[in-house]
This record gives structure tokens, C-alpha cells and sequence, in this order.
């Protein structure tokens, strides 16, 4: 394969049009990020790390996914994307600043690739120790996650346990795109993504893939982007938006105590977790937006550098986690979450496919 025009080093934020920016706002608060910055028709939300915002959503006259963001090592990245697609490079006038160019893939999903935003410095956070089988750690000291029992808290005669999920970063999207061969290439040629991951169908057609940065011998996420085809009808009907995946500032017991801040707040649409992936091996919480989009809280998944080859897994390494729940017929695709309600009572899950 030929050197690609670029090496993005990481995903940074994704971008959305939404008809209410007041309900999403307080999703994202549950939800475990932070405002970062409002104008009268944006929002932009961040994590613990240090991108200046990992969502953002324009008021608009649809719920629509627009683009996702990347974030390139040098300004001659740009200055070869621009050349390549005959675009030009812009300054950003949104948090962070530096230089952009803004891309179409082949299905028309923006991807917007920048250089030079001011990042901030994050914080560096102690592991938590943990006791196990034969290796325990810690020893004459409590394990208390927060404020402990005082998390919870009595809101007209309703228990809810008030700790969210600490988002960290954004690590990932999932998208449903029409021609998996063409989608693949075009990131792998254009961002200089690897493949972690083929994923092949039973009759050996490559149906999608995880991909992953190319930092050399720097780890990278296992997975920066997943790609899946879908038949047009599917398409037609759902868009292209599977999901995103934010990273938790600390391991499991954030992803727990997220979960139960979602359930016992009693306003959202859970769509599929807690389980362990096996294709990233991350543990998985997703929970579903007031405008439809699915949105993953994960944590402790897999790092590879550049030395690890492609693997052909089974479709069914995807749907069958390796723990958890079965998978929603709803998952990876939007739709209103009252919608999702319907379809995931009248559909059978994805996993019976593959029994
Ligand atoms: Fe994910």
C-alpha cells in the first residue's frame, strides 16, 4: 500500500445538528461531560483530558450527525490533505483554536481534521486498587468510590445515586456506511488508519473493521473508528451514525457508578451494557440520547501499536460480547428512543444470527 497522505494521531470530538440544545444539555450533564463553552446556537462539551471539547451540537432543523474531528502531529499533514482534495486549510474559531481542513468520506460524512488546538494539560489520576483472587493490594485502607452511601440522595421520594460517569475523552466512533471495501481504504489511505480488525461474514465477505491510529511503536486504541456495512434500506432509514465512545477518567467502578446515575435519574433510554466487548476488549455501557444517538461509556480496552496485524474475526466476535447482555436489535442505529423501544420488543436480536 501506498504511504498514506496523513497519520491522524487521534479522534477528538463529534458533531451534531439538534433541533434542542436545552434537553441534550442536560443528557450531557448525566451523561458525565462538562460545558466547555455556549454561544446562542452551540454547545460544546469536554472531559477530564485535554481536548478542548469532545461534542459539540449546533441548533438546527433535524437531529443530524454531522462530522466527526481528528487531530493531526504537523501543519504539513494539512497542507497535504488540502493539496489532495483541493480544499482549503481554515482557521477555527472554536474552542481551542488552530487550523482545520474539512473533508468528506465516501458516504458523505464530514471529517474534520485539525492542527495546533491548545490542549490543556490532564490531570494524572491514581489507579484504583483493587483486590483480587491472589493479589491483594490493598490492605487496612476502605475502598470508598466518591462520597460513598452519601451519593445517593432523595429527590420527591426517589432514590437517585447523584455520582456520574467522569467522561475523559472521546476514543471512537461507529459508522454504518454503504460499501465496507471502499470505507476502509478511503480512512486507512486518507487518515492512515490500521486495520485491527476484518470482519467476515461466514461466506468470507468482509463486512467492516475496527481501525486504529498508526502511532508507530506507540500504542494506539484498538479501535478509533469501527465501520459496518448495512443495506441501503437500513441506511435509508437510520443514517449513518452507529455510535460514539467516550472513555472513562477511571476504570470500572466509573462505569458503575455512570450506569446506576443514568437508571435511578429514570430519563433515558438504555441500550445495551454493562458487558466486555471482545473485538477492543473494553467493558461497554451505551445508553441512547434524547435525539436518538447512541452514546457509549467505556473503559479498560485494548492498546496496539503498529507492530500488531490485521485479524480476520467472525461477525459474531462483534455481536457476542464476551460477557453481558444480548445485544439490542436497535444497536448502532439511530432512531428515537420510543422507537427503539418498539423495535427492540418487535425485532429479534442481532445474535440470533449467529447461533
Ligand atoms: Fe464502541
Amino acid at each position: 500500500m501506498a504511504d498514506p497522505i496523513c497519520k491522524a494521531v487521534d479522534i477528538v470530538f463529534v458533531r451534531f445538528e439538534l433541533t434542542d440544545l436545552e434537553v441534550q444539555k442536560e443528557y450531557l450533564l448525566h451523561f458525565g461531560m462538562r460545558p466547555a463553552h455556549e454561544t446562542g446556537n452551540v454547545i460544546y462539551f469536554k472531559g477530564t483530558g485535554a481536548d478542548p471539547f469532545i461534542y459539540t451540537a449546533t441548533k438546527g432543523a433535524e437531529n443530524r450527525y454531522v462530522s466527526s474531528g481528528y487531530r493531526v502531529g504537523a501543519r504539513a499533514d494539512l497542507e497535504r490533505l488540502a493539496d489532495h482534495f483541493n480544499v482549503d486549510i481554515v482557521q477555527s474559531r472554536e474552542p481551542g483554536g488552530g487550523e482545520k481542513v474539512v473533508l468528506k468520506d465516501p458516504d458523505g460524512l464530514g471529517v474534520e481534521v485539525f492542527h495546533g488546538v491548545e490542549r490543556t494539560v490532564a490531570p494524572t489520576q491514581q489507579a484504583p486498587s483493587l483486590n483480587a483472587g491472589f493479589d491483594k493490594p490493598r490492605q487496612n485502607h476502605l475502598q470508598r468510590f466518591g462520597k460513598g452511601a452519601d451519593e445517593w440522595r432523595s429527590h420527591d421520594g426517589k432514590l437517585v445515586y447523584e455520582l456520574t460517569s467522569k467522561v475523559m475523552r472521546l476514543g471512537h466512533t461507529a459508522i454504518n456506511i454503504a460499501d465496507p471495501k471502499r470505507s476502509m481504504d478511503w480512512y486507512a489511505d486518507t487518515l492512515g488508519f490500521l486495520v485491527s480488525d476484518n470482519i467476515v461474514l461466514p461466506d468470507g465477505m468482509v463486512m467492516g473493521g475496527f481501525m486504529r491510529c498508526d502511532l508507530g511503536d506507540t500504542p494506539a486504541d484498538h479501535h478509533t473508528i469501527n465501520i459496518t456495512a448495512l443495506p441501503p434500506e437500513k441506511l435509508d432509514a437510520h443514517g449513518s451514525f452507529g455510535h460514539a465512545g467516550f472513555e472513562l477518567t477511571e476504570s470500572v467502578d466509573d462505569l458503575m457508578a455512570g450506569h446506576f446515575h443514568m437508571k435511578t435519574v429514570g430519563k433515558y433510554a438504555h441500550e445495551w451494557g454493562i458487558g466486555r466487548h471482545l473485538l477492543g476488549s473494553q467493558m461497554y455501557d451505551y445508553w441512547r440520547d434524547p435525539a436518538g444517538f447512541i452514546l457509549e461509556h467505556w473503559t479498560d480496552g485494548d492498546l496496539l501499536d503498529a507492530s500488531v496485524p490485521a485479524v480476520n474475526a467472525p461477525a459474531r466476535d462483534v455481536i457476542l460480547a464476551q460477557y453481558g447482555p444480548v445485544v439490542p436489535s436497535s444497536f448502532n442505529l439511530t432512531m428515537p428512543p420510543e422507537k427503539a423501544e418498539e423495535v427492540r420488543k418487535t425485532d429479534p436480536s442481532m445474535s440470533t444470527l449467529f447461533l
